[in-house]
């Protein structure tokens, strides 16, 4: 019998079954008589023993990590107790190593795969070969799990996937951060948001989201902002705030429950981030005006060194300390008309404050920014008035307030920012395949 598997070995139940693995050579472990091979596919790692005259040819003797090989034998249990770290070992009675499948590159690149003490700027340019690293390879499973279980979790919502266009000739979220390119002679931008067009596809096909890439011409480095990052959004049509609150509580607490109810991507989790805790329901619900008392009771200050007053924004780093003096996930809301985009909804009964929400988790503040949106003509129009913004190039979303307007709402999330969560990441850079962020565009 000769089954093919893969490297995790876990379809190979039966004793006896002689298997064929292809791989790479992880990490190597040479000794007189036996040369230990982990042996890496994305499906797992297993441990594999070359012994007697296998150990003594050629290819096995100049065998270097990162070399791809093909290995056959039977699969073993390992004692427990026993020193390796896999808990299953193949006893190699043949293996195969093309000439191009050797690691010509040489070890040098390699052994900063498995330095983390390496310089950050040489990690990043080998990121190509980084992300085939424990950690990098973890993350990037974990990842995407979460995509998946935002996917299940809104369709069981009975929502609809769209994909918006990521050219576009208007702002969402203000005009310091647009990334600005030329289009056949007409100036257009990378997309902030994908929040108007969403809005637009209510009426179609009912509640709506998306995952789709944003653009921020962020120009400071933070460890949680990215020029181009991963914005899960989602539209909701006739709603209140109050739903839109208890929407985002919900889909937070399924998506965690899903992620850590598949044993691989929990099995991730639980080595990246031991510590990590379940959101408690109901999250902490928090009006901004609240905040800004609680800040400066704990004589957390403002950016200019200051108490906090009504109508600051909450800096990040405020904000962060916020989060973590109070361990738990807040809805954080109510935010000033000044400090919010020219689209938010105001509060009925304090037209000082909009019906918006920021969803804020230890370690890393803000992950969510939501509102209701604003469903009158005229106060739409006297907003782009308020904000000094041409009106012209949203023409397409000021009809929607001419053709039957609705109480509608909706949110984005920044997937790199959800995942340093749930992995315990110190930042969003390490939450992506190839980081992109203040001059870095590279690989
Ligand atoms: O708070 P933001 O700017 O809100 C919007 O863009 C809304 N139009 C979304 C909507 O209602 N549909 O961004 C939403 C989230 C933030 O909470 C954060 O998680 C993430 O997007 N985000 C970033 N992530 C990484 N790098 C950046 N530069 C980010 N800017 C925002
Ligand atoms: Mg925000």
């Amino acid at each position: 019998k000769l089954r093919s598997a893969s490297a995790a070995g876990d379809s190979v139940e039966e004793r006896g079954t002689r298997i064929r693995v292809f791989g790479r050579v992880h990490n190597l472990r040479k000794q007189k008589d036996v040369i230990f091979i982990e042996l890496k596919d994305g499906y797992g790692k297993m441990q594999c023993l070359l012994t007697g005259k296998l150990a003594k040819t050629y290819d096995a003797l100049t065998l270097t990590r990162e070399t791809s090989i093909e290995i056959y034998g039977e699969l073993y249990e390992v004692p427990p107790g026993a020193k390796a770290s896999l808990n299953r070992e193949l006893h190699a009675d043949y293996f195969r190593i093309e000439p191009i499948w050797k690691a010509a590159g040489g070890e040098d690149a390699i052994t900063t795969r498995v330095a983390p003490g390496a310089d950050p700027t040489t990690l990043l340019n080998l990121r190509h070969l980084t992300l085939r690293g424990d950690k990098a390879s973890a993350v990037m499973l974990v990842r995407d799990y979460i995509e998946h279980a935002f996917l299940s979790v809104y369709r069981s919502l009975r929502m609809r996937k769209v994909s918006p266009p990521a050219l576009v000739q208007t702002q969402v979220e203000g005009g310091a951060t647009l990334f600005k390119f030329d289009y056949y002679g007409e100036t257009s931008f990378l997309t902030q948001s994908s929040q108007l067009y969403l809005e637009t596809c209510l009426p179609s096909m009912g509640d709506v989201y998306c995952i789709e890439k944003s653009f921020r011409a962020e120009k400071s480095l933070t460890r949680r902002h990215l020029s181009e990052y991963t914005h899960i959004e989602a539209e909701l049509d006739f709603i209140s705030f109050d739903d839109l609150l208890d929407h985002i509580e919900l889909v937070i607490s399924r998506v965690i429950e899903m992620i850590l109810g598949d044993p691989e991507t929990a099995s991730h989790i639980k080595r990246l981030n031991p510590s990590f805790e379940v959101p408690k329901l109901p999250f902490l619900r928090m009006r901004y005006s609240d905040a800004i008392d609680w800040l400066n009771e704990h004589g957390i200050e403002n950016e200019d060194g200051k108490t906090h007053a009504f109508g600051d924004d909450i800096a990040e780093a405020a904000e962060r300390r916020m989060t973590d003096i109070l361990n738990q996930t807040v809805l954080l809301t109510h935010f000033p008309v000044e400090i919010k985009a020219f689209y938010m909804q105001k509060d009925k009964n304090d037209p000082r404050v909009t019906e918006s929400v920021d969803v804020l988790v230890p370690g890393v503040g803000e992950v969510v920014g939501g509102s209701m949106r604003m469903d009158d003509y005229n106060e739409l129009m006297a907003a782009y008035k308020r904000e000094g913004i041409d009106p012209e190039p949203y023409y397409w979303y000021i009809d929607q307030r001419k053709y039957g307007s609705s109480p509608h709402g909706g949110y984005g999330l920044g997937l790199e920012r959800f995942l340093a969560w749930i992995c315990g990441l110190h930042t969003v850079r390490e939450a992506c395949l190839y980081p992109r962020y203040m001059n870095r565009c590279t690989p």
